[in-house]
């Protein structure tokens, strides 16, 4: 890909957009409006909106490696607090990837320099789920579970917020973690079940 080809890409789709709506950017740039708060990996092969296939002012987007949603990160408390109290956003979203590399490099004995605080909270999901984990032979298939998990937890990470905790108990929210598979482009809901696993934990978490 050349650097300079973007421009004339953004060229073309200005008019592709104005072809099918001479009022689109006009539209776009009044108000955001978007019904979904989507954590997801910064992953180049996971593009969020293409994979949901929406458009721009549906979803609001947060990425960072291996879709985490850590406490002491400011960006992404930022982003759940703006989107839940100000764009009041009726879904949250947590999507995972299988082949995720920071996954799978969280399953590894290797320094990792600024990456080892970030990816220690992977480890601590392999901790939490340890015994399951251990259980599955097949690499791959751990390395999926692991995945799996990690989108788990970090739904669980947005339900210990104050702000997310007033939402869901006011019926204003759902939370849900999906996985997309690379090698088969599907979008896969993982359909967690929050309420067994908050009634074990939330004494723990509860705030509001
Ligand atoms: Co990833």
């Amino acid at each position: 890909m050349n650097i300079h080809s973007i421009f004339e890409n953004n060229q073309h789709w200005i008019k592709e957009k104005i072809k099918q709506d001479k009022d689109y950017f006009k539209k776009l740039s009044a108000k955001q409006n978007p019904s979904i708060l989507y954590i997801g990996c910064s992953d180049s092969r996971v593009p969020a909106e293409e994979l949901m296939g929406v458009q721009p002012g549906e979803v609001f987007v947060h990425r960072n490696i291996a879709n985490m949603v850590s406490n002491n990160d400011l960006s992404a408390m930022s982003v759940i607090n703006y989107a839940v109290t100000r764009l009041n956003v009726k879904h949250i979203v947590i999507c995972g990837h299988y082949n995720c590399g920071g996954v799978e490099a969280a399953m590894q004995s290797s320094d990792l320099g600024i990456l080892n605080p970030w990816l220690r909270n992977i480890r601590d999901v392999y901790r939490i789920h340890q015994e399951e984990l251990n259980k599955i032979e097949d690499d791959d298939a751990r390395f999926k579970k692991l995945v799996e998990f990690n989108v788990q937890e970090q739904c669980v990470n947005i339900i210990k917020t104050p702000e997310v905790q007033r939402a869901l108990k006011a019926k204003k929210i759902s939370i849900s973690g999906w996985v997309f598979d690379l090698q088969t482009g599907v979008l896969i809901d993982l359909k967690i079940d929050f309420d067994n696993i908050l009634e074990h934990i939330m004494e723990i978490y509860h705030i509001v």
